[in-house]
């Protein structure tokens, strides 16, 4: 299978800041020869999910990717760290710091952060504060990373008040996708990473989204072709929308469909596993159309479309089928306080007229707010 290379642009001049997204399979073999005009004899700091490393490689793709970044640059050290949503915090970030710091980078140095949309996060983040901000890497190891967290810019780690809520903009040099990696995945996580490719199509491209809800049996048996498909195609409407509002004045702030309710989720979780992103994102999303059809922007068929689609997909969909986790109404309430779309402490919410066309809710109306989650919790 021919590998596909696109460029995401940050201006709407393509010679201005942007970088390519290579998307293929098989890949990671030749990743030195691929990013050579990145790496060429830099000194090179790779931060790697620490299931990945030499003695015990589910994919056996990590050392050939590493012996082949050796043949480009003779400096590469390896830092590992645990993947998992409880390694993105502030602890870990000076961990990690430290660790780099030791090796004597220079501002030429490159981070290469692979892994899943954890280590990108993290590792991004390291790199736009070491030195005041050194270039990075992205190698997405989890579906999840491939068509969303890897391409963009934003970096960050979680803190106990909330999630993302410490971290910068700071964009990669280039993204290396291999879909081959994919193949250890579980298939929780494969399915979580599913979640934020339906949110595309939601959010402005109904055509995708018929595709996919024809398609996803298909996706979800790992069919090659199809999976880079929906890899190129989600990174290019993600890649649409950066292009336009970098550092999410409105229209950035669609990509976050379902993320209001999912962050207080996964917050009441504490990021311990019991519920991961892509299934709070997928109870997000539901609960977002619901809304919207409540408040009377979007029909109960368009709305039932979207709730079918995440229940084929074996995603939660609602929030009682969360078992293990307690909260009220007003826990939920407080949580939305802290999110990052809120203005001059109204409350905004990214709600749907229909599917493919999202819209940014601002001041959004607390006592409905409080009448929905009474129905939902
Ligand atoms: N920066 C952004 O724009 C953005 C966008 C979306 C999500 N995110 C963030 O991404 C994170 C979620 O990313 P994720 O779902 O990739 O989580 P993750 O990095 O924790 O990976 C999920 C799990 O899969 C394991 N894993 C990784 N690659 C694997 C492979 N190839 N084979 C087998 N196991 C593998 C990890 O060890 C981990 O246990 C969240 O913190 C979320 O906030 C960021
Ligand atoms: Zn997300």
């Amino acid at each position: 299978m021919k590998s596909k290379i696109f460029n995401v642009s940050l201006t709407r001049d393509i010679t201005k800041l942007s970088y390519p997204i290579i998307v293929g399979d098989d890949l990671l073999r030749q990743g030195g020869e691929i990013l050579k005009e990145f790496i060429y004899k830099k000194k090179i700091i790779v931060i790697h999910d620490s299931i990945f490393s030499f003695n015990n490689d589910p994919s056996n793709l990590f050392e050939r990717f590493i012996q082949s970044i050796k043949k480009i640059t003779s400096s590469v050290k390896l830092i590992d760290i645990p993947g998992g949503d409880q390694t993105k915090n502030i602890e870990q970030l000076n961990k990690i710091i430290e660790k780099v710091l030791a090796y004597k980078i220079d501002r030429q140095s490159v981070i290469i952060a692979f892994g899943g949309g954890v280590v990108g996060d993290i590792a991004g983040f390291a790199a736009s504060i070491l030195l005041r901000g050194i270039n990075f890497i992205q190698v997405p190891s989890t579906l999840l990373s491939q068509v969303d967290s890897s391409v963009g810019g934003k970096t960050g780690i979680n803190t106990k008040i909330g999630k993302n809520l410490i971290g910068s903009f700071h964009q990669p040099l280039a993204v290396l996708a291999d879909i081959n990696i994919l193949k250890t995945l579980s298939e929780r996580e494969f399915r979580a990473g599913f979640a934020e490719v339906i949110k595309y199509g939601l959010i402005k491209d109904f055509t995708f989204f018929n595709w996919l809800a024809q398609e996803h049996k298909n996706i979800l048996n790992h069919d090659k072709e199809k999976l880079q498909t929906i890899i190129t195609k989600s990174c290019q409407i993600k890649a649409e929308i950066i292009k336009n509002d970098e550092k999410e004045g409105a229209e950035r702030a669609l990509l976050n469909l379902g993320h209001t309710f999912a962050h207080a989720i996964e917050s009441f979780g504490n990021y311990d596993g019991r519920i991961i992103h892509g299934e709070a994102v997928s109870i997000g999303i539901c609960l977002a159309f619901k809304l919207s059809n409540k408040l009377s922007f979007c029909s109960r068929t368009d709305t039932e479309k979207v709730i079918n689609i995440f229940q084929k997909s074996k995603l939660p969909t609602s929030l009682r089928e969360i078992k293990n986790l307690s909260f009220s109404v007003s826990e939920m309430m407080e949580k939305f306080k802290y999110d990052k779309k809120n203005r001059q402490n109204k409350l905004t919410f990214i709600l749907n007229k229909k599917i493919g066309e999202s819209f940014v809710k601002y001041n959004m109306d607390v006592d409905v707010l409080v009448e929905f989650l009474n129905e939902e919790i």
